[in-house]
């Protein structure tokens, strides 16, 4: 269905020729829930973002409402990625581009300061997207905030050494928890020191637990 000219209906991964092991379905999360916690935000123009597994744009639209200097997105599949397109140029949304690519492959996020998803991918693929912001985040130093709607891997999100900021209340049954995040190269690199601390210790209780075992 299209309202205006604008088409924000649901996709199965079947429909938008995607596969299961790298990609879940098209939702639109844009409207009044997105705008409730954005409107909490601090946003100016020195921020802008975007949207990994942005579909058809439906997000983007309530994002680009705010004063990010872009609010880009990226979309693997190309029939969602071109609807997107059509979309933002109906709304007249010009600070905005639309890379059609797997998420995975695109390391270029030195330059985003919010990052949003809307439970796009499996836990493969989410596991190799945090690998790629927390590389973008040792190259270019700022404080990232990420924005994780139907947050279902909340867990990686904090082992890969993101701090977690809020988890919105479910308001209603169409309308999964946000959790927001945030992280820099400062609480990577301490997470990371962290874990090599936690390596280092169970390698000594093993040790120790080997030579006592050796008495
Ligand atoms: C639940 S929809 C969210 C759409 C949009 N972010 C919004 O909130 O309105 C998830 C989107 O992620 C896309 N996606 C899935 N796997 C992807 C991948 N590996 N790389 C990029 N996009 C992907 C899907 O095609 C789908 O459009």
């Amino acid at each position: 269905m299209k309202l205006l000219g604008i088409d924000l209906s649901w996709a199965s991964v079947e429909q938008s020729g995607l596969s299961h092991e790298r990609s879940h379905w098209y939702s639109d999360s844009g409207g009044p829930d997105l705008k409730r916690l954005l409107d909490t935000l601090p946003i100016d123009n020195s921020d802008s973002v975007i949207d990994l597994g942005c579909g058809k744009g439906g997000a983007m639209l309530t994002l680009a409402r705010y004063p990010f200097s872009c609010v880009d997105g990226v979309e693997i599949s190309e029939q969602l990625a071109q609807t997107a397109v059509r979309n933002l140029a109906r709304r007249k949304i010009t600070n905005s581009r639309v890379f059609c690519a797997d998420a995975t492959d695109f390391l270029d996020l030195d330059t985003y300061t919010y990052i949003y998803m809307y439970n796009p991918f499996p836990e493969r693929v989410t596991k190799s997207v945090l690998n790629n912001i927390r590389a973008s985040l040792l190259r270019s130093g700022r404080t990232i905030t990420l924005i994780y709607k139907n947050p279902i891997f909340d867990r990686l999100l904090l082992e890969y050494g993101l701090k977690k900021l809020l988890q919105t209340e479910q308001q209603h049954a169409d309308c999964p928890p946000f959790g927001v995040y945030f992280a820099n190269s400062t609480t990577i690199r301490a997470h990371s020191a962290e874990l090599q601390h936690f390596v280092r210790s169970s390698v000594d209780l093993e040790a120790k637990q080997e030579e006592t075992c050796d008495i």
